[in-house]
């Protein structure tokens, strides 16, 4: 299933150059502020369904041109960390290590360690934006594999293993009990009481099917995942260790290296993501994210 087999029933408004044989596609010479006016919003996010990401170069929106462009996709969801949601458009979550006036103007270190965006919650993200406001000169790139080509590739017998299995997710686990995750994003047990209440634990299928699509995919969520229902934590471990493997064969990854006014969309169903790190004191970083709710997996 190559990328361009995926893309030719497009109808949208610009030409997509892939990314590579397996996932994504770039767009360069269009205005996304211009998008609902020029484009159906299924039409849309078919094409990004269809390539896995879609990312536009050379954008520069304002936060509220940021907002709307994402509203468009769908209804947003606010994050559980509310200390960095941008105060003028609070759908909007702030990523950066830059400090102002003594403060962090968003989170200084997120997104390491493969996952899919808020797998933790009871209808997960489907779609995630990303906007390069301010972008290093190297390094932060985004890492992405396929969940739906990892799939795919499975033998029979896997496939036949896995079908039915449901795996529980932890946002409170991840945060205060995982310690790779810790290690990783550099964070300690800092969720207060109402942002507990806010995610509590919640079982998904370890496969799903593409509500636009009907393809299955792998649903791991990625650090957030505690265990497979029903099965003993070492043979849980062992099967999603294999299945964590498929999807992280380099053939099926791709890295994505930003430029200063990009904006990146996802597929959270069909795509697992990491962010890589940067000289934190050399170059500034500032990233704006919008989440758009998906549906309960099945
Ligand atoms: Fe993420």
């Amino acid at each position: 299933m190559s990328v361009s087999a995926k893309a030719c029933s497009s109808v949208v408004p610009f030409d997509i150059r892939p990314l590579s044989d397996v996932m994504g596609g770039e767009v360069e010479g269009f205005d996304l502020s211009t998008l609902s006016s020029v484009c159906e919003r299924t039409d849309f996010l078919s094409e990004v369904c269809r390539n896995g990401l879609l990312v536009f170069h050379d954008q520069n929106l304002s936060a509220q041109q940021f907002g709307e462009l994402s509203r468009f996709c769908g209804e947003l969801e606010f994050h559980v960390l509310d200390q960095y949601r941008l105060e003028e458009v609070p759908e909007i979550y702030v990523i950066s290590n830059i400090v102002e006036n003594g403060k962090s103007v968003g989170n200084p270190k997120d997104g390491f360690g493969w996952h899919t965006d808020q797998s933790y919650l009871h209808r997960p993200t489907a779609y995630t934006l990303l906007h390069g406001v301010e972008t290093p000169a190297e390094g932060a790139d985004t890492l992405f594999a396929s969940t739906e080509e990892a799939y795919g590739q499975l033998d029979p017998e896997l496939k036949a293993r896995i079908d039915g299995m449901k795996a529980v997710h932890s946002y409170v686990y991840m945060r205060t009990g995982n310690a790779d995750y810790m290690r990783d994003n550099g964070v300690k047990s800092e969720l207060t009481a109402a942002q507990r209440e806010q995610v509590p634990d919640v079982v998904h299928p370890l496969v799903r099917t593409h509500p636009l699509t009907g393809r299955k995919s792998l649903y791991l969520g990625g650090d957030c995942i505690v265990r497979i229902e029903g099965m003993e934590y070492e043979e849980s471990r062992a099967l999603l260790d294999t299945l964590f493997a498929a999807v992280l064969a380099p053939a099926n990854q791709i890295a994505l290296k930003w430029r200063p006014g990009d904006v990146v969309i996802w597929d959270n169903r069909t795509t697992m993501h990491s962010a890589t790190d940067y000289d934190r004191e050399r170059y500034r970083r500032l990233i704006w994210r919008t989440s758009v709710k998906g549906e309960v997996p099945t």
